[in-house]
């Protein structure tokens, strides 16, 4: 599928933005849960005195709880406004401000100094990243030397996707521009970063997409009694890509898993254009 990189950031940004997407999934956008946010906090050994960066940290659900759990300073960044905003309001009104703050910007193109974090995490997020060896690019130029980076996404496996799963709506839900998991640990790979930990955690996937399905059922009950009111969902592409994405994940077409690792060496002269 052609997509152009500027709309698929900003509708990505918008969707995660809008009220049909907090009623399906809430505040946290990924498999998994805090469950698999956690097995990633201890992959990057985060701890009090850690500064962490969030990629696309979406409403701050996963950087508030790992500052929570760990003790740790975070930092988020996503490409949403209000997102962003909303995000900050949380980290105030959880006390947590002097050592959780959110900022917009471009995964692409960090607003960040160089070697300014101890680790990175970004969840369900780099397969949206039109432009994926830019962002694996600035991982590494961000990281300290001997920093850590923890993904979870959306993994590919063999055969085609159905036509539902290949639409601008699929590349934002992080499904039509999945990679297999060996392409995930080839672009941190290829900024420096040596992958130590590739773990298979498919099920995350299976439990989002069911509770997606009895979500839109029950939602589109409510619509059709008119106690409320969802005109950003399209019921029917909606049910239809849950129940391919469901297909496609009991075939092991697609799946969800977790790649970690650590800055092989000092960053300099890893970047954007390396
Ligand atoms: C599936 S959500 C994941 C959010 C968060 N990581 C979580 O797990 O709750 C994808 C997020 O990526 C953000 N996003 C998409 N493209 C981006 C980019 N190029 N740079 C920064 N954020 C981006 C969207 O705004 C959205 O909040």
């Amino acid at each position: 599928m052609q997509v152009q990189d500027s709309s698929v950031k900003t509708c990505c940004a918008r969707i995660y933005e809008s009220d049909a997407v907090r009623l399906l999934l809430g505040d946290s956008f990924h498999p998994g849960g805090m469950k698999l946010t956690e097995r990633l906090g201890e992959l990057l050994g985060l701890r009090p005195g850690v500064h962490l960066l969030d990629v696309a940290s979406g409403k701050g659900a996963s950087a508030l709880h790992l500052a929570e759990r760990f003790g740790c300073e975070v930092t988020g960044v996503d490409y949403g406004g209000e997102n962003v905003a909303q995000a900050n309001a949380e980290a105030s009104a959880r006390g947590l401000a002097d050592r959780v703050r959110f900022v917009t910007g471009d995964a692409e193109r960090l607003p960040c100094a160089d070697a300014a974090f101890d680790a990175i995490i970004c969840e369900c997020a780099f397969c949206t990243f039109p432009d994926k060896p830019a962002a694996a690019g600035e991982f590494a130029r961000v990281l300290k030397p001997g920093g850590r980076v923890g993904l979870s996404d959306l993994t590919r496996g063999e055969g085609e996707l159905p036509p539902e799963l290949d639409s601008l709506l699929a590349w934002v839900a992080c499904i039509a521009d999945a990679q297999p998991v060996e392409r995930y640990a080839g672009f941190l790979q290829g900024a420096g970063i040596e992958v130590s930990v590739v773990e298979p955690q498919d099920w995350a996937l299976t439990e989002m997409v069911n509770q997606i399905r009895m979500k839109l059922l029950g939602a589109e009950i409510m619509v059709g009694l008119k106690k409320i009111d969802l005109p950003d969902i399209d019921f029917a592409s909606a049910k239809a890509m849950a129940a391919g994405a469901l297909d496609a994940v009991r075939s092991g077409k697609l799946g969800y898993a977790i790649v970690a690792g650590k800055m092989r060496s000092i960053p300099q002269g890893i970047g954007i254009n390396a």
